[in-house]
């Protein structure tokens, strides 16, 4: 489906993620070449393709994406294959054990194949050993893929439903949460 304008929202299982482990975060089991990484400098011209592929109405801009690298370094993970980046991750450094999911995007030729799946997965390993105790994101609320993916994962929906106006006028967005 095609995803709403600037919907960037911007237990759990799936490739180990290491705090201090070197780039190479995961190697995915029963493949040979497709792996989750921490993104660096050097991904973020392909990123931000991605993220314009990914959000056509609303792409972060070439300067967020850096400044979100550079504010969130152990929290933006990319899911790879050979060389070819198919889709991203990002959340924020944990606060007093609460974060937040920002940006989920996987290439459009690659979805439907469980990736975005396994970059939550991953992400939400890495938050809990970091010690995050609740997770949140915001989503277009008629964004169904995307609701769908995190309802599996076990996120419960605002009960107070969509926020008006959240992103802006006629921006509504859903709030939804994990205790991990
Ligand atoms: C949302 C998105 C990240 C899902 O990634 P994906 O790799 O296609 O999803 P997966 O293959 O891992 O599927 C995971 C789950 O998502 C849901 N899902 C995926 N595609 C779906 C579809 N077309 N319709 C309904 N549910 C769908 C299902 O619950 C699925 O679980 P299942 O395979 O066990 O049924 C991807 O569609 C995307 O990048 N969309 C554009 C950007 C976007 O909207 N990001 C989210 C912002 S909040």
């Amino acid at each position: 489906m095609t995803p709403p304008p600037g919907d960037h929202f911007r237990s759990a299982t799936g490739p180990a993620v290491g705090p201090t482990a070197g780039p190479t975060v995961g190697q995915i089991p029963g493949t040979t070449r497709l792996r989750i990484r921490r993104a660096t400098e050097a991904d973020l011209p392909q990123l931000a393709r991605l993220d314009e592929e990914a959000f056509p109405h609303g792409p972060y801009p070439f300067f967020v994406l850096r400044q979100l690298l550079t504010a969130f370094p152990d929290f933006l993970l990319l899911v790879e294959e050979g060389s070819e980046l198919h889709g991203y991750v990002l959340a924020a450094s944990p606060h007093e054990a609460q974060s937040w999911v920002l940006s989920l995007a996987i290439a459009p030729t690659m979805r439907g194949q469980g990736l975005g799946r396994l970059l939550m997965t991953g992400i939400l390993s890495h938050l809990r050993a970091k010690g995050t105790h609740s997770v949140w994101l915001s989503v277009e609320p008629g964004n169904e893929s995307a609701v769908a993916l995190y309802l599996s994962l076990g996120f419960v929906p605002d009960p107070g439903g969509p926020r008006k106006d959240y992103f802006g006028p006629g921006e509504h967005r859903l709030l939804m949460s994990l205790t991990l």
